[in-house]
């Protein structure tokens, strides 16, 4: 038997439902904030993501994947959207005289990591960003939404973590002042860490190495690093999640794995996901249409991990019941009726309700039964008897009453 890629899934019918639910919740709450959809496509040429992403993160150095297609072209399942998104709205003038563009998105990414609970090779996002406004203002906008949308599905114990990285001034200051602080304690770094020194060093803070975690405890704070613009562009930030009541903790130590960001990065974190604890995570993003060869645009925004949101909904017991197939089953006591079944069935489904006829020829009772199992509501039966005045008998299956009705009058 051919089996499934590692660390893919399929998505049966039976659970579809929980997909349907999240994705329309999705919708719901972006388009309350005035988002609208963008889809593209699911690959890109390569450099969108190891110009955009960063040549020294972790997605594009080990868990990317690209492949050269027939024309020669390096090509890269999309590992997340934000990149490809920029890239979109370059090539297509989305952001014309600082206009602010809000653009949502729900769809599949691919990155080559250990499969483990919460963590696939292709997983979903959904995920929102708001284009074109430098302001604190929009930080929170987008904040607001991703924990509008928590709610809206019924999370509500899950952790905000919030940091900034402050504006290009800030970060190269901390960088050099954590280099420093890095440099002197090296013996004591593990070796990943040691190379994230030479590569990447704000990564080192989110190692989760026992021995580094020592180090990182003590070293230099970036809140302590901000320049007067970063530190009130952060407080507005706060200010404006206070007064909103949305909760949060300061967390000076998270940088997120994406090179892109400066000021504002968060986390959302759950308890019931284990190892893979966040769900969601986001940041301001100023200088990534630069780097993708587009004018300079301030942008911010967010992605939660569509799988993760299940395995927490699973938990707290807040997935949606599932649906019945159908509203009515149109038993035919004799397969010479399936024309009227049909025609019947045709009917219905022309005012909304979902019908299911047999295609087996299978007898009455085998009919029924399979009914009762998929828990359809009403049945309605056609035979002989009723048949000659033009009538079919409507059951209802849940309390076992049965009428006579004419088919005109269905
Ligand atoms: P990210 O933190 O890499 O950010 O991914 C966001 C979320 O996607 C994660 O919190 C997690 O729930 C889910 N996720 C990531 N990798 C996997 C995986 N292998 N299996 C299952 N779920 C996964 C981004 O992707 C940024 N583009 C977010 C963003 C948008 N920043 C600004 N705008």
């Amino acid at each position: 038997m051919i089996q499934a890629i590692r660390g893919t899934k399929d998505i049966l019918p039976d659970t579809i439902s929980h997909w349907y639910y999240v994705e329309e919740t999705a919708r719901k709450v972006s388009e309350l904030f005035g988002y609208k959809e963008i889809r593209t496509p699911i690959f890109e040429k390569t450099e969108v993501f190891a110009r955009g992403v960063g040549e020294q993160t972790d997605i594009v150095n080990k868990e990317m994947y690209t492949f050269t297609d027939r024309g020669g072209d390096s090509i890269t399942l999309r590992p997340e959207m934000t990149a490809a998104l920029v890239r979109a709205v370059i090539q297509n003038s989305l952001v014309q005289q600082q206009a602010i563009s809000r653009l949502w998105y729900f769809g599949a990414f691919f990155r080559y990591e250990r499969p483990q609970k919460g963590r696939l090779r292709q997983f979903h996002q959904f995920g929102a960003e708001c284009i074109s406004s430098p302001y604190p203002e929009s930080d929170a906008e987008i904040i607001h939404l991703a924990a509008t949308f928590c709610k809206a599905l019924g999370i509500q114990d899950y952790l905000l973590l919030i940091n900034t990285l402050g504006n290009e001034n800030s970060r190269s200051e901390y960088r050099k002042v954590l280099v420093d602080y890095l440099s002197a304690n090296k013996n004591h770094l593990s070796s990943e860490s040691k190379n994230r020194l030479e590569t990447n060093p704000l990564r080192v803070l989110d190692s989760k190495d026992e021995q580094d975690r020592e180090v990182i405890s003590n070293a230099p704070n970036i809140l302590d690093c901000l320049d007067e613009e970063s530190r009130q562009h952060f407080q507005k930030v706060l200010e404006i999640l206070d007064y909103l009541n949305i909760p949060y903790k300061i967390n000076s130590r998270l940088v997120r794995g994406l090179d892109y960001y400066s000021h504002t990065v968060f986390e959302l974190q759950h308890n019931s996901l284990g190892a893979q604890d966040s769900f969601g995570g986001g940041g301001r993003y100023n200088s990534l249409f630069s780097q993708l060869g587009g004018k300079d645009t301030p942008a911010v925004g967010f992605a939660m991990g569509v799988e993760r949101l299940l395995l927490i909904l699973e938990s707290i017991g807040k997935l949606p019941a599932p649906d019945v197939f159908a509203d009515y089953y149109i038993v035919s006591a004799n397969s010479d009726y399936s024309n009227i079944a049909f025609k019947i069935a045709e009917k219905f489904r022309l005012s909304g309700k979902r019908v299911i006829c047999d295609v087996q020829r299978r007898s009455m009772k085998a009919q029924m039964r399979e009914a009762g199992k998929l828990n359809i509501p009403y049945v309605i039966i056609i035979a002989e008897e009723e048949l000659k005045q033009n009538a079919v008998v409507l059951k209802n299956m849940s309390d076992g009453s049965q009428q006579i009705i004419e088919i005109d009058k269905l």
